[in-house]
Formats: C-alpha cells, sequence, structure tokens
C-alpha cells in the first residue's frame, strides 16, 4: 500500500519540463518540420500541418533550436532575406550535407507561432562572436529603431518576437568547443553580458552545464558564474551499453531492455548530485537545472545515414520516457525545463516522417498521457521501492493525477493508494501498452501502439486499486470530494 497525503503542498511541475529539441541534423528540421511553402506536403506557410496539429495536441511548451552541436556552428545571418539567395554551407556534426539555411530565425519563429509554444534559441560561442550573439539578440526582440530591427524590418518582420530561453553555447566541454571549465565560466560572463534585454520580458539565460557526471565541471562554472544565470544545462542520453556499441532500436535482446531502462533511471542520481553541489552556490534554489537533451541514443536505422541518427521507437522507449518524466517531477523545485531530443525523425523522436505519411510514436503517447502534469502541483513520484514500478502524483484544484508504468516484462501488478481525501468519481483512464518488446509504429502499422481506455482498476473510498500490465503505462485522473 502506498499511502498518499494528497492535500500536502508539493512544487509547481513546470510544463517546461515537456518541452522539445530540434536541431539541424538529420530529417528533424527538413522533412520533419518544415517542407516549404510550394511542397505537395499539406503545409501552412512551409511547416508540415500534420506535425504541427500532432505536437499542438501534447500541448508542447518550447522548443529548442538552432542545436545542439550545430549551435556552435550555425550563423544566423546565413538563415535570413530572400530564400534563394541564403549562404549553403556543410553541416559538418551531421553527415557532411549541405545545409540550405532555408529554415531560419523568421521561419523559426513563425513554426513556435503555429505551435504556440515559447522560443528556446541556442546561441553560437564554438565559432561565433559575442557581437553576433548581441545582434541576434537585437534584431529578435529589439521593438525601436536600431540597426538590426531595422534589418528585420527590411526581411519583412514589423514586431520583435518573444525569446523566453536564451543558452549560451551547448556542449562548449565538447563539439562547442572543446573548453575546460574555467575558461568557458569565463566566457560565458562575457557573452551573456551581450544578452541584452531589448523587449520588456526577461530573457532566461542558460550556462552550458556538465556533460553526464563531470560534477567538476558544475562545480567551477557554478563557482565563476551563478549570479550570472538564471539556468544551467545538464545533458544525459539513455544508452544500452558503451557510447561505441549502441544497440539496435528493434529486434533487441531482453539484457538490453534492461540496461537501457537502467541508463534512464541514473538520471535521478545525476539530478541529485549536481542539485547538491548548485545548492552550495545558490542555496534558494533560483537557479534551474535545464535537461535540455535526453531520451534514448541507440543505432541508426540499416540504411539510413550514420550522421543522420535516425532510430525507431519502442514501447521500450515509453518506459525511458515515462520513468524520466517521473523523476523530473521528483525534483520539480530544481528542474525548470527539459527538452526530449528529438522532435522529428532523430534519436528519441515522438513523430516519424516519410513523405507525406507520419506516425505518432510510443514516446508521443507518453508525452500525450503525462500533459496532465503540466503546472500541476507535485504530489509524489517514483519508485518508493516496488519493483518495475515507476509513478507520478500530481494535483490540480480537486484533480488527482496518476501516471504508472510497469517496465516489467511480464506479469499484472498489483498497486494500491491510499488517498487522504474521498474519490468522488473517476474522470478518465487510459493507457499504452507493448505485447512485444520491441511493439512499435511503423508506416505499415502506424496504429500498433495508441492510447485506449483502462478499466483495470478499482476504488473503494479513500482507497485506488490499480492492476497495471507489464510493458505498460496508463493516466488515471480522479475527482476528490473538497
Ligand atoms: O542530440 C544530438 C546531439 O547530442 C546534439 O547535437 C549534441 O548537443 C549532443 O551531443
Amino acid at each position: 500500500m502506498i499511502n498518499i497525503v494528497d492535500q500536502k503542498t508539493g512544487p509547481m511541475i513546470s510544463r517546461y519540463i515537456y518541452g522539445h529539441f530540434a536541431e539541424h541534423l538529420g530529417r528533424c528540421i527538413y522533412d520533419g518540420l518544415y517542407v516549404g511553402k510550394d511542397s505537395s506536403i499539406p503545409n501552412k506557410n512551409g511547416m508540415r500541418t500534420d506535425v504541427v496539429e500532432a505536437l499542438k495536441a501534447i500541448q508542447i511548451p518550447v522548443l529548442r533550436w538552432p542545436g545542439g552541436c550545430f549551435a556552435d556552428e550555425y550563423h544566423w545571418k546565413d538563415g535570413i532575406g530572400a530564400i534563394e539567395e541564403r549562404k549553403k554551407i556543410v553541416n559538418t556534426h551531421w553527415g557532411g550535407v549541405t545545409e540550405t539555411n532555408h529554415f531560419g530565425t523568421h521561419e523559426f519563429f513563425e513554426l513556435i507561432d503555429q505551435l504556440g509554444c515559447d522560443a528556446y534559441i541556442n546561441g553560437n560561442v564554438g565559432s561565433g562572436t559575442v557581437q553576433e550573439m548581441q545582434e541576434w539578440v537585437e534584431y529578435m526582440t529589439m521593438a525601436g529603431e536600431s540597426p538590426m530591427s531595422s534589418l528585420r524590418r527590411e526581411n519583412g518582420r514589423e514586431e520583435p518576437w518573444a525569446v523566453k530561453f536564451f543558452g549560451v553555447g551547448n556542449e562548449s566541454w565538447g563539439c562547442g568547443g572543446n573548453m575546460r571549465p574555467h575558461y568557458y565560466a569565463d566566457l560565458y560572463r562575457q557573452y551573456q553580458t551581450y544578452v541584452r534585454q531589448y523587449d520588456k520580458e526577461k530573457i532566461y539565460k542558460i550556462a552550458c552545464g556538465p556533460n553526464v557526471d563531470d560534477y567538476e565541471w558544475m562545480e567551477e562554472v557554478m563557482k565563476s558564474a551563478a549570479p550570472f544565470m538564471d539556468g544551467i544545462s545538464l545533458h544525459h542520453y539513455a544508452l544500452t551499453g558503451a557510447w561505441e556499441e549502441k544497440g539496435p532500436a528493434l529486434n533487441f535482446v531482453e539484457e538490453h531492455w534492461w540496461s537501457l531502462i537502467e541508463s534512464a533511471e541514473k538520471m535521478n542520481e545525476l539530478i541529485t548530485k549536481h542539485t547538491t553541489i548548485m545548492d552550495k552556490y545558490d542555496p534558494e534554489k533560483r537557479i534551474g537545472l535545464i535537461i535540455d537533451e535526453w531520451g534514448s541514443w541507440l543505432a541508426v536505422e540499416p540504411g539510413t545515414n550514420p550522421g543522420f541518427l535516425y532510430q525507431q521507437n519502442t514501447i521500450r522507449d515509453a518506459m525511458v520516457a515515462a520513468i524520466t518524466l517521473n523523476i523530473f517531477h521528483a525534483h520539480a523545485e530544481r528542474v525548470q525545463m527539459a527538452n526530449i531530443a528529438q522532435t522529428v525523425n532523430v534519436l528519441q523522436a515522438m513523430l516519424l516522417t516519410e513523405g507525406a505519411a507520419m506516425v505518432k510514436t510510443p514516446t508521443y503517447h507518453v508525452f500525450d498521457l503525462y500533459q496532465v502534469h503540466q503546472d500541476a502541483q507535485y504530489v509524489d513520484s517514483y519508485g518508493q521501492g516496488s519493483k518495475n514500478l515507476s509513478y507520478t502524483i500530481s494535483k490540480k484544484g480537486n484533480q488527482l493525477n496518476l501516471s504508472i508504468c510497469n517496465y516489467a516484462l511480464e506479469g499484472n501488478q498489483r498497486i494500491d493508494f491510499q488517498l487522504e481525501s474521498l474519490v468522488k468519481g473517476v474522470q478518465s483512464s487510459r493507457y499504452i501498452c507493448g505485447e512485444k518488446m520491441d511493439s512499435h509504429n511503423d508506416f505499415e502499422h502506424p496504429e500498433d501502439i495508441v492510447i485506449i481506455p483502462f478499466s483495470d482498476y478499482k476504488v473503494d473510498g479513500r482507497v485506488l486499486t490499480v492492476m497495471i500490465p507489464a510493458k505498460a503505462v496508463l493516466t488515471i485522473q480522479l475527482e476528490l470530494a473538497d
């Protein structure tokens, strides 16, 4: 029996924990989000209508762009002005393909506008200048007269856009410049100075944080630059084993079911330890830990460009998503935003596209089931020692939201919750479940995994009993008595 004191006041689970990431990588932007105005694929101003609609349905709160590693070789002026005249560059990180720059700043904000979400721009520290970063911010956010706002107007946009989040460099310890923490901390202090406030709305500035368990990086950057930042990032991908030996996304062995899940669960330890360091320099917890890259990183699908990071997505990835979101909720006080990598056709994607066709992945369905937790009050979460179970309980007014993931490979599991309030009614109860370890959706079978009604539960006064099948994720919404 799990006792839930559902009246306690937990922190709010920021909706930004449900953020996404779209990089100029493989078929994420081109084909995935953007097809251009002249495409035969239904689009609005170049943005795929099916993809935009699907992302809106899960209430995407924020989108990070243009990278990733690509951000530190992106020169924003290449991506403005008449589309056909834009400079073509080589995307050196991702497959060495030609980047047309057809999707640039104006197109990004068109997408943000259609999605109705906030913008998270990642600036270039690795190969860009302070002036370039300063001018980009001015171009995007300056309302009055200035050289960059005039340029924006010449390019057809009168009003400034709102930049809610701004990242100063990406993976500066690696693809973003191979820097050491003291050096980056000083560069961060310098570059962020020129991320000026042209608009009324404050720009939330994010410093490049550590790779996985690089605690020295966190210590040094926090020690030297904490007063100058609003957030600091952390990147951790779930792997099946060694970085160089990524297991396949489909037809995998049972051992890889468990190793991927274990790697996802490591997120809890990482957040706990990085938070302890952050607490030393920021005891008030003003600074957010921003996990702006997370998710499964598996072998690319056979026959696809290795630099495009295209992988299938199974019920195992749904487990990774549910477990990780439950961990984020448990750290809601510190985790102010997270961005799963990446939105379409790359790594642990929400959506896969092929020509005009689109499929929703099992991970998409977890984000759908879990949207009830966006901006809800945290009540309880994580495993509490229950074997192969992970859950979150949150509350909005009189509504209690309960999500559970049973990542056992076989066997239903019973879980009893003792609530503080009487249950007045069940508002909804839905789940996804995999028959096999690698159950998934593809273009021939786009609906092998879909959300369906869940009925194997019982409410008895203050006790909720749920029998959850193996390889399943569910959400039940209860209405509580006053
Ligand atoms: O998401 C793919 C890549 O992973 C990103 O470009 C980079 O930041 C990270 O190493």
